[in-house]
């Protein structure tokens, strides 16, 4: 067998079939669910690093972006329908490519959820300290406590970023003691930054002005691989903006007739951001400009670099969106709305949390699995006896995201979180077309349409996005892969279940002893 041990689909399928959840989520909840999920720091922040990297071809940027996760969404949907259960890619590989490669996707999967979650902490500490310490309370934090030492924007001298410590410890412990979010909390705060970013629509697009987005792709649109920069490069930073909405795919198995609901709740979610994301960079763009700074060369300064941040430093470039830490609120405040942008700065503040609690949870979930499975050490998959959550493996990720946030500005992390997520979508589109091939009589309960267009079409666009990374980046996937095998082969290879002849069929699946998925509960445990 080339792929080595495959951990067999049945007991996969009988740990999930012990599931006890009973949820019927409908088209709507489900699409309520992946905005909540999706809608975060990419847009709320990192409008200025795509700015820097694109000019108005931002706005292409992400129809870029978005088209790429559309077609990987539609392969996610089939997968996480027909084997349901925790893990989502990692669990998937294991089944149809084996354990080492399934070592490969859970390790890059830290990359996604984890380093996702410090971007989204940063991003939040940029509202916190720009909005309600500065505007409201008149508190300026000093450089050293409000970046990292090389953040986006901030003054050089940057030391600790604390209000992302804070944040990410924060939501640490809530997870640790079993907060989960209701669904209603999830679509008032759906509700909260949908209607900002509206707001931010309807007030910016009637003051556009055409000049604003010319020249339109000041760096073109491909600005060669590894440089991050052109259209193409904000598209691999920018599509941040979009990751989380496989959440809605691992909420398959709750759905209510999912050949029909997936497929909306994941397309829904996504059109609707797309769109969303386009006319809010229009806006910004077309208001108060979005050229980037250039350096001596005529190349953009690479967005978070030491060099942007002080240029940033100077009085002619201080108003520039290229430069801002608080984007959307930014742009308000320079167009003369200041109060509606600190009431925008406020939905970022109150809404930015939930998304570092899903991904959060997210990363604790392929842990729990991974650690279940004998590859990870088995004390961190240990419950505790009154919260009822994998608290070990919680503490443990959430001082790695706090780290992480301590020190790294929010597009470099962004762009690492995506390149572990551009891995794990890679992987399952090719997971899904293998297993059409071996079971192809296997009940699914939603089929890719054209799968084998889509198929392929997600692996080009994932390896393309990949490559258009900056290079430190791209470098971070091979590096982490390599100590990911080190690991590996020194720990995991022995210690697998599997490899112990052991095949478990698990009596309790995470989602039992956790109080749900945050944002699809129905709101018992909120
Ligand atoms: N897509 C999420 C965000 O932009 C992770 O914050």
């Amino acid at each position: 067998m080339i792929f080595g041990r495959v951990k067999p689909l049945d007991a996969i399928l009988a740990t999930a079939e012990k599931k006890s959840l009973h949820r019927s989520l409908g088209a709507l909840q489900l699409t309520l669910f992946g905005i909540g999920c999706v809608i975060g720091t990419g847009i709320f922040v990192l409008t200025a690093a795509g700015a820097q990297k694109a000019g108005p071809g931002l706005m292409l940027a992400f129809a870029i972006a978005g088209l790429i996760c559309i077609v990987a969404a539609l392969c996610y949907a089939e997968i996480a329908a027909m084997i349901p259960v925790a893990g989502s890619a990692y669990t998937y590989t294991y089944s149809v490519m084996g354990e080492l490669l399934a070592w490969t996707v859970g390790w890059a999967l830290v990359l996604e959820y984890a380093v996702a979650a410090s971007a989204v902490s940063v991003g939040w500490s940029g509202y916190f300290t720009g909005t309600i310490l500065n505007e409201f309370m008149g508190v300026q934090l000093p450089a050293a406590l409000s970046a990292g030492p090389l953040a986006l924007g901030g003054a050089p001298g940057g030391v600790i970023n604390l209000p992302a410590v804070v944040i990410a410890l924060l939501v640490t412990w809530l997870l640790m003691i079993g907060t989960t979010e209701s669904a209603r909390v999830n679509a008032v705060l759906v509700a909260i930054k949908v209607t900002a970013l509206t707001v931010f629509i309807f007030l910016t697009l009637p003051k556009a002005e055409m000049d604003n987005f010319n020249p339109f792709l000041p760096a073109g649109v491909f600005g060669g691989f590894g440089s991050g920069i052109g259209a193409v490069g904000a598209a691999a930073t920018i599509f941040f903006a979009y990751v989380g909405f496989d959440a809605v795919s691992t909420a398959a198995e709750e759905t209510r007739d999912p050949q029909k609901n997936v497929p909306i709740g994941l397309i829904g979610s996504l059109l609707f951001c797309t769109v969303f994301y386009i006319l809010v960079a229009a806006g910004a763009i077309g208001t108060i400009g979005g050229q980037p700074i250039m350096g001596p060369n005529g190349i953009p300064f690479p967005a978070g670099s030491e060099e942007l941040a002080r240029q940033c430093a100077l009085p002619q470039y201080g108003e520039m969106l290229v430069c801002s830490n608080e984007a959307l609120a930014h742009v308000l405040r320079v167009i003369g709305f200041s109060g509606v942008g600190n009431m925008l700065g406020i939905a970022a503040f109150v809404a930015l949390p939930s998304v570092i609690l899903i991904l959060l949870f997210g990363q604790t979930r392929i842990f729990f699995v991974m650690s279940r499975d004998g590859l990870l050490p088995e004390g961190l998959s240990k419950v505790h006896p009154k919260w009822k959550t994998p608290y070990v493996v919680t503490a443990i990720t959430g001082g790695i995201v706090a780290f992480a946030a301590a020190f790294l500005p929010v597009g470099q992390l962004a762009d690492i979180a995506n390149a572990g997520t551009l891995y794990a979508f890679m992987m399952v589109a090719i997971a899904v077309m293998l297993l059409r091939k071996s079971e192809p009589n296997r009940p699914r309960k939603f089929r890719t349409p054209a799968l084998w267009l889509l198929g392929p079409l997600t692996i080009v666009g994932c390896i393309f996005l990949f490559l258009n990374l900056p290079l430190e980046a791209m470098l971070v996937l091979p590096v982490w892969g390599a100590i990911g095998l080190v690991i590996y082969y020194a720990y995991s290879y022995r210690n697998s279940h599997l490899g112990r002849g052991l095949i478990e069929v698990h009596e309790t699946e995470i989602a039992d002893i956790e109080p749900g998925i945050p944002g699809v509960e129905d709101g018992n445990h909120a």
